[in-house]
């Protein structure tokens, strides 16, 4: 598996660091507001267990399960797998996500929950790929940049491979071309 990747573009240690900061500044933000977390599966999964062991507020969780993605493009189509199993009215909703990459994924999932009417929605996305942008959402929360290749680890997979790798890896092209 590990001759698959190119380079290792984020380190184990330098993801602990980063998620531990963000950890801590979710739960200065949402201190005494009981938010619920809402996990998008499956690349969320390595992120938001380690995201949670620094959150030390009151707080929730749920899951959602969303394809919009074959390979290395995005369709442009969401598709809701696994929906909530609560309601969200008036609850602090913060998405937890493995890469805001094109934007469409998330836009649409934040439209979808907003008409629950939530008290706010935030999104803590482990990576954040600008590049790439095509609708004009933002993260509250990142924890890294990264640059317009392809990466896989921690969650991230390519074909659902790859997603236990410790780090963030790029993956060779010639694995995808
Ligand atoms: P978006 O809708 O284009 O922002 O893409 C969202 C989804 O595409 C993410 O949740 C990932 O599952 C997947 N994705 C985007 N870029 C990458 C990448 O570099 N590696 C692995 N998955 C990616
Ligand atoms: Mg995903």
């Amino acid at each position: 598996m590990t001759n698959d990747i190119e380079r290792v573009l984020i380190s184990q240690q330098e993801i602990e660091a980063q998620v531990a900061r963000v950890g801590r500044r979710i739960s200065e933000d949402f201190r005494d507001r009981n938010p619920i977390f809402v996990g998008v599966l499956k690349g969320c999964f390595i992120f938001m267990a380690d995201l949670m062991r620094h959150v030390d507020i009151r707080c929730t969780m749920d899951f959602m399960a969303v394809s919009s993605y074959a390979g290395t493009s995005s369709t442009g189509a969401v598709k809701i797998n696994k929906d909530l199993g609560q309601d969200i009215e008036g609850r602090h909703v913060i998405i937890v996500e493995d890469i805001l990459d094109s934007g469409v994924t998330l836009s649409y999932l934040k439209g979808y929950l907003l008409n629950r009417r939530p008290a706010s929605i935030s999104i803590a996305a482990l990576l954040d790929k600008p590049a790439r942008r095509r609708s004009d959402i933002v993260a509250d929360y990142s924890c890294f940049e990264v640059p317009d290749a392809f990466v896989v680890g921690y969650g991230l997979d390519y074909n659902e491979q790859y997603r236990n790798l410790p780090y963030i890896g790029v993956l060779k092209p010639d694995i995808y071309s």
